[in-house]
């Protein structure tokens, strides 16, 4: 597929990176944007070589929403029935390696859902997220009312869905919202060097770690637990959990090769 508002790239032939490319717009998510980062990260996702992926922006902006020009004249039958807004947004929950997004600038609205839908977040020091649907006589609608309350708390989630502020990368961090914040220019390295560690393990292992931390907001804790447990007694099935311990215990460095 050829891609006009994504750019496309892998690194070390391991990571595959999706730049969101409509700088005039500030990366305004349209249904042809979103298309496009769903079949890469697709793509990527079906690529044995791929370990891990990266989504990033600009530097001024990650994401600033849904576009809210083409969003102005639609009607409900548009967004219910013909699924205008929402099509292909929770794509990105369907892709069991890991996401990370690295954001710098803007992330605000649908560009701070799509950061959550990804598995964590690095952010630069000029980062800025918010839920400002509200300014616009609508609320969130790609699960920023039900992501943001689980990773910051009800008081900093109703805060940000009720008055439309901004929170900088240093609230950031201290909510829980992002993993990390790093000096803008260092962005990209400190992605691309959490891609790589993720790209050392077992596939399998990292896919099954991804896939139990998920079902923590899915579930209760006994059911979580449980879940967990499971996947862990899978885990001893696998080449790799043998080569994993054999390493540790003849000190040395393990080879997985995600079997
Ligand atoms: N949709 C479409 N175009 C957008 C946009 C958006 N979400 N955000 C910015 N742009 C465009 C602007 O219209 C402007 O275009 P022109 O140069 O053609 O006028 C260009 O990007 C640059 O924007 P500004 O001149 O406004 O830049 P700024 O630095 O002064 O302000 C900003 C930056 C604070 C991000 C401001 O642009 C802004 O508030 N944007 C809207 C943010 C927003 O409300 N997002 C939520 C959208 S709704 C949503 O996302 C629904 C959902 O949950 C799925």
């Amino acid at each position: 597929m050829a891609y006009e508002l994504i750019e496309v790239r892998t690194e070390a032939g391991k990571v595959g990176i999706v730049t969101l490319n409509r700088p005039k717009q500030l990366n305004a998510l349209n249904n042809q944007l979103m298309d496009e980062l769903g079949a890469a990260l697709k793509s990527f996702d079906a690529d044995p070589a791929i370990g891990c992926m990266i989504i990033t922006g600009s530097e001024k902006a990650f994401a600033a929403g849904a576009d809210i020009g083409a969003m102005a004249s639609w009607s409900f039958k548009d967004v219910y029935k013909d699924d205008y807004i929402t099509r292909n947004w929770e794509t990105i929950r369907g892709i069991r390696k890991p996401v990370i997004a690295a954001v710098s600038g803007f992330a605000l609205g649908g560009g701070c859902e799509l950061t959550m839908m990804c598995d964590f977040i690095i952010a630069a020091d000029n980062a800025k997220f918010g839920q400002p649907e509200i300014k616009l006589g609508i609320i969130p609608g790609a699960g920023g009312t039900q992501r943001l309350p689980r990773a910051i708390g009800k008081a900093k989630a109703m805060d940000m869905a009720l008055t439309g502020r901004m929170m900088d990368a240093a609230e950031a961090e201290r909510s829980g919202l992002v993993s990390r914040v790093v000096p803008l220019d260092k962005l990209m390295d400190e992605a691309l060097a959490a891609a790589l560690v993720i790209c050392e393990f077992s596939q399998i292992a990292v896919m099954a770690a991804k896939e139990s931390v998920n079902r923590a907001f899915e579930t209760g804790l006994s059911d979580g637990v449980m879940f967990e447990r499971r996947m862990f007694h899978a885990l001893f099935a696998t080449a790799d959990q043998k080569e994993g311990m054999d390493a540790f215990v003849n000190k040395r460095k393990a080879q997985f090769r995600n079997e």
